[in-house]
């Protein structure tokens, strides 16, 4: 019996993700979104070039919530993306009452479901789901520092040139301006990058990392980044469904840990089958409390302005 993977959300990442879930086959997909006939016509597109990557996921597409009923995983990419000149911030209010509707459907149609957030503002929009759902927080995380992580590995491996498999980085912190690489704990095949490369170039690469997403609105001009977003959600609901116990930096409700209580902020998690499995607490100098206790802050203005 193959899982069931839902795709709150059928637009640009929303698209990655159903192709690529299903063309991996880690499960059935469905894509639901509010516009009439886009989930149906991407998913009918999607079916009939299955047979070319001998794919026998079943793909279908929604505007009923119905649909989603039984899903193992739900993945929320449904609100506005930045436009050149947007913070992530400047979506709170149109994406707060989105995520507050898609809370209560998939609440009540997949209650069972580990749920991968994506929509910005991250921080608090994956809070958001977790206060209108209910759902236990093992079972609710939001995707960000996987992404963050993943863009500082590349800058990485491209100021080497070495191979990306052979890069770690870790970032963690708020999804925005503010997040925290921890760059001592950024190393090539175990190497810290500080043996490497100059602390000057680090921070111009901390910089980029930081810009990132800014810097692929600022290209597209149209909308923001999606493939790698997709590939870094993909990565946590596999960690999901085939129980591999991932560590990875995502937005976990966090209660105690990081001595921070009630909030959702970017940390390392180990990611298996029981969802958020645990928090990872690794040591902060003083330097990267003070930068962590900053984007925190962040996160709890953007969170203060939230009425569930
Ligand atoms: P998009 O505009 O291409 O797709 C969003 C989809 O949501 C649209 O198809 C829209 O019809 C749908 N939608 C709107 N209201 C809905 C509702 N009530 N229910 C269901 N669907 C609804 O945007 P995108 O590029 O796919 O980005 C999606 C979100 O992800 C944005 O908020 C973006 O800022 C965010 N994002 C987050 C990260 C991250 O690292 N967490 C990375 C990239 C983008
Ligand atoms: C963006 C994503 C990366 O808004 O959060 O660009």
């Amino acid at each position: 019996m193959r899982k069931k993977i839902a795709l709150i959300g059928g637009g640009n990442i929303g698209g990655v993700l159903a192709e690529q879930a299903a063309y991996r086959e880690l499960g059935d997909v469905v894509m639901f979104d509010v516009v009439e006939g886009l989930p149906q016509g991407k998913a009918l597109d999607m079916a009939e070039g299955a047979p070319l990557v001998g794919a026998d996921s079943k793909i279908s597409g929604a505007n009923d919530y119905e649909a989603i009923a039984g899903s193992d995983v739900v993945i929320i990419t449904a609100g506005l993306a930045r436009k050149p000149g947007m913070s992530r911030d400047d979506l709170l209010k149109t994406n707060l009452s989105i995520m507050k509707q898609v809370a209560e459907g998939v609440r009540d149609n997949a209650p069972d479901a580990f749920v991968i957030v994506i929509s910005n503002p991250l921080d608090a929009m994956v809070y958001t789901f977790k206060e209108v759902s209910g759902f236990p927080k093992n079972r609710v995380v939001g995707m960000a520092g996987i992404l963050d992580s993943t863009r500082l590995r590349s800058f990485i491996a491209w100021e080497l040139d070495v191979s990306v498999k052979d890069v770690t980085a870790l970032v963690l912190g708020g999804h925005g301006d503010t997040m925290v690489p921890l760059v001592r704990y950024c190393t090539v095949a175990g190497v810290p990058i500080g043996q490497l490369i100059s602390a000057e170039r680090i921070d111009e690469l901390v910089e980029r990392t930081k810009g990132a997403g800014g810097e692929v609105v600022a290209l597209l001009k149209t909308g923001s980044a999606f493939v790698s977003p997709a590939l870094s959600a993909l990565e946590m609901a596999e960690a999901y469904l085939r129980d591999k116990k991932r560590v990875f930096a995502c937005a976990c409700l966090c209660e105690g840990e990081y001595g921070v209580d009630g909030l959702y902020v970017g940390v390392p998690c180990v990611m298996g089958a029981g969802g958020v499995e645990r928090i990872l607490e690794v040591e902060l100098s003083s330097d990267e409390r003070k930068l962590f206790d900053a984007s925190l802050d962040h996160v709890k203005e953007l969170v203060s302005q939230i009425k569930i």
